[in-house]
Formats: structure tokens, C-alpha cells, sequence
């Protein structure tokens, strides 16, 4: 990007412990920015479980049209202890993907050495994958509902969306992320074909077309409940997985526990045509809200992402050789309450490592 370039940048710190990391995050961004020649303009929204019990509102259409002008959006966290669960996932955090069109979820499965991971003998150099969920259909599209609600023969239908307009445009990011990535160029496709038998047919029939068109890269196949094992076994076999919507969902989990945990889960809800928005996976962690002990570090490596999507590759390199730094040298556990430092401190030691 052309130095001295100004990102307009909107922040949603959200629920529970999702403005102590952003304030961190933001640190992470000042510090980068201050060596790096480009300047960002911010503008805070205070969208969220709080704001729904004060006034009824999720998400205001003008609040929405206004988040369509920014470079770039970064999110704390949603979820609510008082607001009952569904009513903040689907209208806040779903309605913003979906409306923002943010049809890709990037999720990083990166172990950094120096974090440990549960995986017996996996280094760093066997859990270093990125998992490309589509973000805007499936069982997530919300098509279905209620018959006989609350009776004995109540009937309870969702349904799973899958478009081929869909599964192609995730598909073909997957295949282009891939090459861009350069690192074993092998794509597997992650499904259910034994038993999802229309879904992932059309899935899979558009995976082999596509593939066609990158005879570069290798490609795989495994039903997610396999995927499920190899990750856990043979992490090392993985470069990129894509999948759908809710199979994305609950991998992507699994990943964050393989590569040390939510502390340092990053993901990305990417619209490669407009405003995309970056995010720590983990959570509002409502007990720990205002303690000063969340990790810090997810949101920074939302930062990371963030700054990697815009262009500015040195400056993405910058924040995550600093939180490199911070785990092999500062932080050896990377959860909540465990680090032996405060949210504060840690932001604080990645800010230094920065500007070094
Ligand atoms: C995630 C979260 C969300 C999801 C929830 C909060 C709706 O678990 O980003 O993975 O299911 O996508
Ligand atoms: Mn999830």
C-alpha cells in the first residue's frame, strides 16, 4: 500500500471481556502504525448485549449502511450472561456477516513455538494450516422452524442452504488463498458425502470442477468426522481446509485448542470485494469480564489479519513476529488467568516488541 495512506477503521468492542482485548488490539495497531507510515481513523460502535437490554436494538439499519464506508472492522466479542442465547449471535454477529456479505471465514491454525498444545509430540513445524469456512449459508442461512411448538408432537425443521453460487465463490477463494499461501499447495475439501448426500454432492461435484482450473495444487478429500481424527493425529497433512458453514464452525474450535488454546485464536470474516471484519474466536468469557486476565494476544492476531487483508504485509509481519516474541519469551500459558501477566501487561510487552 502507498505509505501515509489513512484506514478508516470501525471498532465493536461488544460483550464481556471483548473491549479489554480490543483495547489492546488498538494498542497493537498504534504501535504498528507509529513505525509503519500508515495512519487509521477509528470510530467506535457500542453494538452488543448491553446496548439490546438498554434499548431493543441489534443492529440499526443506518449503523449497517454506515459500516459498508469503513476499510476495515475489527470485533471484541457477542454473547450476553442476560440475553438469551440466539438473540445477539443471529441478530447481531450473523446479520453483519451475512449483510456485509463477508461470505468467507478465515481461520488460521498456526502453533507458534514456545505454545504449548495438547497434541503429544506436534511441533510448530506440523500445526500450521488455515481453515476457509463459507460464512453466509447452510444451517446457519436460518431457513426452517416450528410446527406444534411446545406440544408432544412438536416438529423442529432446519434446514441447510447450499447454493452452488456459494460453495463456488468459497471454493474458488480456497483454491486462490492456497496458491497465494505457497506452502504445500494441497486444498482438501471437508464434508460429509456418505451421508449429506445432496449438500455435498454439489459441493464436492464443484470442487473437482474448479480444481481443474489449478492443476498447481494437490486435492483432498475427508468427511469431517475424519478430519476430525486427522486433526488430532496427523495435523501435518493440512495446509487448507474448506468447508461449509457449521462443519467450519465446529473445526475451527478444534483448531484453536491444537494451536494453544482461544487465547490466541484469530479468524477473519472476509467480503474480498468490501468491508471485512477481524475477530478474536473466542468468545465474551463473561466471567472474566473486567478482571484484567483475559489473553490479549487473539485479538491482536485479529489485528495481524487485519493488516495482512489491507496490504500492508510489513506491518502484519511486525505484529505477529512481536507476538511470537511474547509467547516464546513472556507468556508460556496462554489462558485466562494463567499467563503471570495482565491483559494490560501483555498488550503492553507486544506494543514494546512492535516498536523494537
Ligand atoms: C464463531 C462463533 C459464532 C458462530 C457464534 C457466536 C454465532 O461460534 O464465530 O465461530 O457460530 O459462527
Ligand atoms: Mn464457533
Amino acid at each position: 500500500m502507498e505509505k501515509g495512506k489513512t484506514y478508516r477503521i470501525a471498532v465493536l468492542p461488544g460483550d464481556g471481556t471483548g473491549p479489554e482485548v480490543v483495547r489492546e488490539a488498538l494498542k497493537a495497531l498504534d504501535a504498528v502504525s507509529a513505525v509503519s507510515g500508515f495512519k487509521t481513523e477509528r470510530v467506535q460502535y457500542d453494538l452488543g448485549g448491553d446496548r439490546y437490554i438498554r434499548t431493543g436494538e441489534l443492529l440499526p439499519r443506518s449503523v449497517l449502511e454506515e459500516l459498508r464506508g469503513f476499510d476495515s472492522m475489527l470485533l471484541g466479542a457477542i454473547g450476553h450472561p442476560d440475553v438469551q442465547p440466539g438473540i445477539l449471535e443471529k441478530g447481531l454477529l450473523l446479520e453483519l456477516r451475512f449483510n456485509l456479505e463477508q461470505y468467507i471465514n478465515l481461520r488460521p491454525v498456526i502453533l507458534y513455538p514456545g505454545v504449548d498444545t495438547p497434541l503429544k509430540d506436534k511441533k510448530p513445524e506440523d500445526i500450521n494450516f488455515v481453515v476457509v469456512r463459507e460464512n453466509t449459508e447452510g444451517i446457519y442461512a436460518g431457513a426452517g422452524g416450528f410446527l406444534r411448538r411446545g406440544t408432544s408432537q412438536e416438529i423442529a425443521i432446519q434446514d441447510s442452504v447450499n447454493t452452488r453460487f456459494g460453495a463456488e465463490r468459497c471454493l474458488r477463494f480456497a483454491f486462490e488463498f492456497c496458491r497465494r499461501r505457497g506452502y504445500r499447495n494441497k486444498l482438501t475439501l471437508c464434508g460429509k458425502t456418505n451421508v449429506l448426500t445432496y449438500a455435498f454432492d454439489m459441493w464436492e461435484r464443484a470442487f473437482r470442477e474448479i480444481a481443474a482450473e489449478y492443476p498447481d495444487i494437490t486435492t483432498d478429500y475427508a468427511h469431517v468426522d475424519a478430519i476430525c481424527m486427522w486433526m488430532v493425529k496427523n495435523p501435518e497433512w493440512f495446509d487448507v481446509i474448506v468447508t461449509d458453514n457449521m462443519f467450519g464452525d465446529i473445526i475451527t474450535d478444534l483448531g484453536a485448542m491444537i494451536q494453544g488454546g482461544m487465547g490466541i485464536a484469530a479468524g477473519g470474516n472476509i467480503n474480498p470485494k468490501g468491508v471485512s471484519m477481524f475477530e478474536p474466536i473466542g468468545g465474551s468469557a463473561p466471567k472474566y469480564t473486567g478482571l484484567n486476565v483475559i489473553n490479549p494476544l487473539a485479538a491482536i492476531a485479529a489485528i495481524q489479519m487485519m493488516l495482512d487483508h489491507l496490504g500492508e504485509t510489513e506491518a502484519a509481519q511486525r505484529v505477529e513476529n512481536a507476538i511470537k516474541k511474547v509467547v516464546s519469551r513472556d507468556v508460556k500459558n496462554l489462558s485466562a488467568g494463567k499467563m503471570g501477566h495482565s491483559t494490560t501487561e501483555v498488550g503492553d510487552l507486544v506494543a514494546k516488541y512492535i516498536a523494537e
